[in-house]
């Protein structure tokens, strides 16, 4: 038990990674502790695409900027024209996180499989982020058509992304100030 809540209180968000690829095996405990997470009715209507290819990495990130560019958002303009943007932080590994939109618990489904994700990579000495770019831009129909391609299934909405790789350890991992107040005990 105190394993598990010293694992949560150590992970953090990590944007930037080594080179190197997670094995297969973690990513299908990555995996398989997403499909344990708890869900709406038990529904598991969830489905998770792993994508470990680099082109194919490089081309959704192209296609989420293209999609930032058709939108009137400045911010997401100027995201669309930089050379250096990557919502994946050029991690070697990224999930999809996506579900049927038909039930109104359909993200939080996903939320409680990202975090178990989250922690699963840091029991397996890896670093994560969620990455929400694909949550704005899944409908965009040149990034539809490559979730499509890729076999997320075509009902489904993106909830999530997760980044898996190994943190580059030079980036300090900054300490949390928490706020206070943010909860209550009756008694
Ligand atoms: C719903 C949600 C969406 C998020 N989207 C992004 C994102 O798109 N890119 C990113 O770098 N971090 C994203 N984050 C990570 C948060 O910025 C991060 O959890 C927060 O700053 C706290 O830091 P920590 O994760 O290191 O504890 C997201 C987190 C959540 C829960």
């Amino acid at each position: 038990m105190t394993e598990l809540l010293h694992l949560i209180k150590s992970r953090r968000s990590v944007r930037k990674y080594t080179g190197q690829q997670i094995s297969e095996k973690d990513l299908l405990a990555i995996l398989e502790a997403a499909t344990q997470a708890p869900s709406g009715m038990n529904y598991q209507t969830w489905h998770f695409t792993a994508i470990q290819n680099p082109d194919i990495l490089v081309e959704l990130n192209n296609r989420i900027k293209q999609a930032f560019g058709r939108t009137d958002q400045p911010q997401l303009q100027e995201r669309s024209k930089s050379t250096t943007y990557c919502c994946y932080y050029h991690a070697p590994t990224l999930v999809i996180v996506s579900n049927e939109p038909t039930q109104w618990w359909a993200g939080m489904d996903c939320a409680c499989a990202i975090e178990n994700m989250f922690l699963a990579a840091q029991a397996l000495g890896l670093g994560s982020c969620w990455v929400n770019q694909l949550g704005t831009t899944h409908q965009d129909p040149e990034v539809r058509a490559l979730l499509n391609s890729l076999g997320v299934p075509p009902s489904h909405h993106v909830y999530g992304c997760v980044a898996l790789g190994y943190p580059d350890l030079s980036v300090p991992m900054k300490e949390k100030a928490l706020n206070p107040n943010t909860y209550t005990i009756i008694k």
